[in-house]
């Protein structure tokens, strides 16, 4: 019997080719080791060829063990090569996916009601020609009530609750800064840094130290107007918040002017819109309550003081300004009947917008 097929020598074949085997370690490797023993010279395909010269006997025994390594071999490298692939891309059947599957839903986010009010106010003042821009939340006195014709110890600082900040002290010992208790400190500001002809609304959040309860809250939001140029009068007020009224609650609307005291405007009113619920017929009217009319905003021209503590000469350029509370204005558009429901953070609440 030939030398290299006793079953010493296919033993030792089986050894040489397992051990080398368990050591390859990517697709070139097993490849090449394919060649080496099952290839068509390969070490075991020669032993199997050479099975052909020999006795009848031997050929039984030997073709038998031959074929059986041959078996084992092929097996361990179709083991061998799974392996590979499950270490390079994972278990491939396991984590298939069924597309078919339907998806989970994708909850939405949406924009608050504050959002929604504010965009939709000031994209009216923006298609009349008006400028959308912020001011700071944390106010100098200065700004807030100083340049707003405000003095220190003036009585109508108490028309303000305000939330004063510790950081900076006067030489008397009094606070500096502020949560600006309302927009208007931006009047100031705007006018500071720029010339006339001023066409701007500035929306954004202000703060007041007060209890709160269904119409009151500590923060909220106010939406500012200012308008400056040569030549502007009460007339260009009437109108321009007349339109805005026509355009956020119907072209029916009708606006009411009465006068209503603030420190920064000469006049000072104070504009209501007719009901358009009950048109001033049900006492119970949850928005009107049997009036009427309901208020929503402030506004007059600019006053003279505040125009000169910009560097303004009130007798070339003149103004009117407005302010309103957006939540206030949705709450009778949507008939919402609770300002603490905005900050609420309740879900049920915010879905309906
Ligand atoms: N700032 C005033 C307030 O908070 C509103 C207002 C603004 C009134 C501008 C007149 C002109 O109540």
């Amino acid at each position: 019997m030939a030398d290299d097929l006793s079953q010493t020598n296919l033993d030792a074949l089986r050894n040489a080719a397992l051990g080398e085997l368990d050591a390859a370690t990517d697709d070139a490797g097993l490849e090449a080791w394919r060649i080496a023993y099952l290839g068509r010279s390969g070490k075991l395909t020669a032993v199997l060829r050479g099975v052909a010269q020999l006795s009848p006997e031997e050929r039984r025994t030997v073709g038998a063990a031959g074929n059986q390594l041959k078996a084992l071999l092929d097996q361990r490298l179709g083991g061998k090569r799974t392996a590979l692939e499950t270490a390079r891309f994972g278990n491939l059947a396991e984590d298939a996916i069924d597309i078919s599957l339907p998806g989970r839903p994708v909850a939405m986010g949406r924009l608050h009601p504050s959002t929604l009010i504010v965009r939709e106010i000031t994209d009216i003042f923006r298609s009349m020609g008006f400028q959308v821009v912020e001011g700071p939340e944390v106010e100098l006195d200065r700004y807030n009530f100083e340049a707003l014709n405000i003095p220190k110890d003036h009585p109508a600082r108490d028309m303000f609750d305000t939330f004063w900040l510790d950081a900076n002290r006067d030489a008397n010992g009094d606070s500096t800064m502020l949560l600006r208790t309302h927009t208007s400190p931006m009047q100031a500001r705007i006018m500071e840094a720029n010339e006339p002809p001023i066409r701007v609304v500035v929306p954004g959040k202000c703060y007041r130290y007060e209890a709160t309860d269904a119409t009151h809250e500590s923060q909220f939001y106010q939406i500012e107007g200012l308008a400056v140029d040569r030549g502007i009068t009460f007339a260009n007020l009437k109108h321009t918040l007349h339109e805005f009224a026509r355009r956020l609650f119907g072209s029916e609307r009708k606006v009411r002017f009465r006068c209503d005291y603030f420190p920064f405007v000469e006049p000072g009113v104070d504009l209501s819109i007719d009901c358009f619920s009950c048109d001033g017929t049900d006492p119970h009217c949850r928005i009107c309550r049997g009036a009427g009319w309901m208020e929503i905003m402030g506004a007059g021209m600019v006053h003279p003081n505040v125009l000169r503590n910009v560097g303004y000469d009130p007798n070339e350029y003149t103004g009117f300004a407005f302010g309103l509370g957006p939540e206030r204005i949705a709450m009778l558009k949507y008939g919402i009947e609770d300002i603490r429901l905005f900050y609420g953070n309740d879900i049920r609440f915010l879905r309906q917008f």
